[in-house]
């Protein structure tokens, strides 16, 4: 099973960025994290980060017909982007929406999720383990493509 792993804006300054939030550990953390859990599932990860929402939007349109599934954290993006929520709505893959802090508990204008609306579970203030949680998601409940 392959899956598509997207990060979006300022992911990239973990453990830089308001460490109150989002904790002490950097982004490489974060991917040895996802690629360590995705190897003891035996899933094929592909991870992308992006502050550009074109440029997460051609990733996603990328992995129609190649990927099995989409697990994305589309960071400021999740409140404001009808784009991502349409690419994800195109290429019609399970997808699973991750968020390292509880947003629900967060601003008002963090309420909102466009790119959940696409997304069939949601891993929510639960820091990186979210990840993991949404790759044994995945590994249970997508299938996988039927070879091209
Ligand atoms: C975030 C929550 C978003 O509201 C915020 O803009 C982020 C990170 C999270 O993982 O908790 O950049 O997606």
């Amino acid at each position: 099973m392959k899956l598509l792993i997207l990060n979006g804006p300022n992911l990239n300054m973990l453990g830089i960025r308001e460490k109150h939030l989002y904790g002490a550990q950097t982004y490489e953390d974060l991917q040895l994290n996802i690629l360590k859990r995705a190897r003891e599932l035996g899933l094929d990860v592909d991870i992308f980060q992006s502050n550009h929402e074109g440029e997460l939007v051609d990733k996603i349109q990328s992995a129609y017909g190649e990927m099995d599934g989409i697990i994305i954290n589309p960071a400021a993006y999740t409140h404001t982007s009808v784009a991502i929520l349409d690419a994800l709505k195109a290429v019609n893959l399970p997808a699973a929406e991750v968020h390292l802090t509880d947003i629900s508990q967060r601003e008002p204008f963090r309420q909102i999720s466009y790119a959940g609306m696409a997304c069939q579970a949601h891993f929510i203030g639960l820091g990186f383990e979210g990840y993991g949680k949404a790759l044994e998601w995945m590994k249970e409940n997508a299938a996988v493509s039927p070879a091209q």
